[in-house]
């Protein structure tokens, strides 16, 4: 699976973002090492900061669904990750990532993206 294929799942799953507030839908697609693609999806709610960014659902499922932090490649994601979402790339120990930011398609890796990481 191509950079851009893995970006192309994140905009079509982006469509089912729950945002009814802020309505910016974003898409979050990963790659694992064994070749799936596990996709989130930002799920907002009424007490705002309570909701949950696209990267945190595709993560969060792909615990549940036996992955471990190390089993991924890629994440791909329609915007530009915020600081949390950058801590949990960096929890995950993803590879690289694809996003899009200003109409320009952009590739980090994790350490690019937060340098000198707090680890416990
Ligand atoms: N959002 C994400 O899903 N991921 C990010 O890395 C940045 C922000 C969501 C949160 C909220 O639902 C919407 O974008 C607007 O901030």
């Amino acid at each position: 699976m191509t950079d851009a294929e893995l970006l192309a799942a994140a905009d079509a799953i982006a469509a089912r973002a729950y945002v009814p507030y802020s309505r910016f839908h974003v898409g979050c697609a990963v790659l694992a090492r064994d070749g799936r693609v596990i996709e989130g999806v930002n799920v907002e709610n009424g007490a705002y900061p309570l909701g949950v960014c696209a990267e945190r659902t595709a993560f969060s499922r792909a615990i549940v669904e036996g992955y471990v932090p190390g089993d991924f490649v890629t994440a791909a994601i329609t915007a530009s990750p915020c600081g949390g979402c950058r801590q949990w790339l960096a929890e995950m120990r993803v590879e690289r990532v694809v996003f899009r930011n200003g109409g320009r398609i952009v590739t980090m890796t994790v350490d690019e993206l937060l340098p000198e990481q707090f680890e416990l």
